[in-house]
């Protein structure tokens, strides 16, 4: 039998490489430092049975359909909202993502952007920068407390319910929305399940850890928008159209919220001009996941998932619904 071949779309950290070439597959990599070209990856995927991507490419019909010896997408990511799964798993495709290896990263980087909000950390640094210190103010840069507060995780999956574990250091008070109820981390933290409505209304800082589906788009809009506490902070390290992107610039400049923090847009890589403007923004490339330890177990997760399923068994992380 001749070596499987993969395609890999952009260049990952080595231990996945490593991991694929041991295991005998050919592989071949888009090596430039950008995202693969679309007529490039139609091109490529003709003669692949496996695919590795990233959550910047996009993987449709036409892709699929192009990718005609295609048995496996494994996506470099936790989110797969890039990937028509539906059409994957009636062309008997697997698709896999990369889950739990990088709950604790992701969480770290909502914590992050809560930090950099409640203490104003971004915009002291460009105050310091362009020399503006020159003596120590009783009333500067006043930012507000995060202990004792009210934090509304929305989504509490393993990320969501990861940041929920964090703040029992801050004594603060736990609210959450899931479509389900989650006893054990009650059980550990407190956090009492409560209605969207209910959690905008009296939360400090909101944090989003839904996935992107038709049901979370825009899942906050101008009227959740309003709920919030002229105070509290939205925290974004999911999916940018879960947020609509204008109703949160508008929310921004009438000061019906206090700030945003913000790792994920709704056209990403573009950013919504208003957000570039306004002060008590924070704004990240996508970095949830971006720490080395936890992009090497990516890495040979991806690569263990295409493995599995190129080897005729069952991928450790398969997220195709019904897949038989
Ligand atoms: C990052 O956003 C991921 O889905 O892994
Ligand atoms: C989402 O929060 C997940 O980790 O699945």
């Amino acid at each position: 039998m001749s070596p499987k071949q993969i395609y890999i779309t952009r260049k990952i950290p080595e231990a996945g490489i490593n991991r694929l070439k041991q295991a005998g597959l050919t592989i071949s990599l888009n090596l430039k430092d950008k995202p693969v070209q679309r007529l490039e990856l139609l091109r490529r995927i003709k003669d692949q049975d496996g695919l590795l991507c990233l959550l910047s490419d996009k993987i449709d019909q036409e892709i699929i359909d192009a990718g005609k010896r295609l048995k496996i997408i494994s996506a470099y990511a936790v989110g797969y909202d890039n990937i028509d799964v539906p059409y994957a798993t009636k062309k008997k495709i697997m698709v896999t993502n990369t889950p739990d290896v990088l709950t604790d990263a992701t969480a770290e980087l909502a914590w992050a952007l809560i930090f950099a909000c409640a203490r104003r950390i971004v915009e002291s640094d460009r105050f310091v920068r362009s020399g503006k210190f020159k003596t120590w103010g009783p009333t500067r840069l006043l930012g507000s407390d995060i202990h004792h507060k009210t934090l509304g995780i929305i989504g509490a999956g393993r990320i969501g319910q990861a940041v929920g574990f964090k703040a029992k250091g801050f004594n603060m008070k736990l609210l959450y929305n899931s479509r389900h109820r989650k006893t054990e981390f009650e059980k550990n933290t407190g956090a009492r399940l409560v209605s969207l409505q209910k959690l905008l209304k009296e939360s400090d800082f909101v944090t989003i850890h839904t996935p992107l589906t038709a049901q979370t788009r825009h899942l906050i809009g101008p009227a959740e928008l309003r709920l919030m506490k002229p105070s509290a902070y939205l925290i974004n390290t999911a999916r940018g159209p879960v947020v609509d992107e204008p109703a949160l610039v508008r929310a921004l400049k009438n000061k019906f919220i206090a700030g945003t923090g913000l790792d994920v847009y709704e056209h990403e890589p573009a950013i919504h001009p208003g957000l570039l403007k306004l002060n008590n923004v924070v704004l990240l490339p996508h970095l949830g996941s971006a720490t080395t330890e936890t992009r090497n177990k990516m890495a040979g997760l991806a690569a263990e998932n295409l493995i599995a399923g190129l080897g005729g068994k069952k991928p450790p992380n398969l997220v195709n619904p019904h897949y038989s």
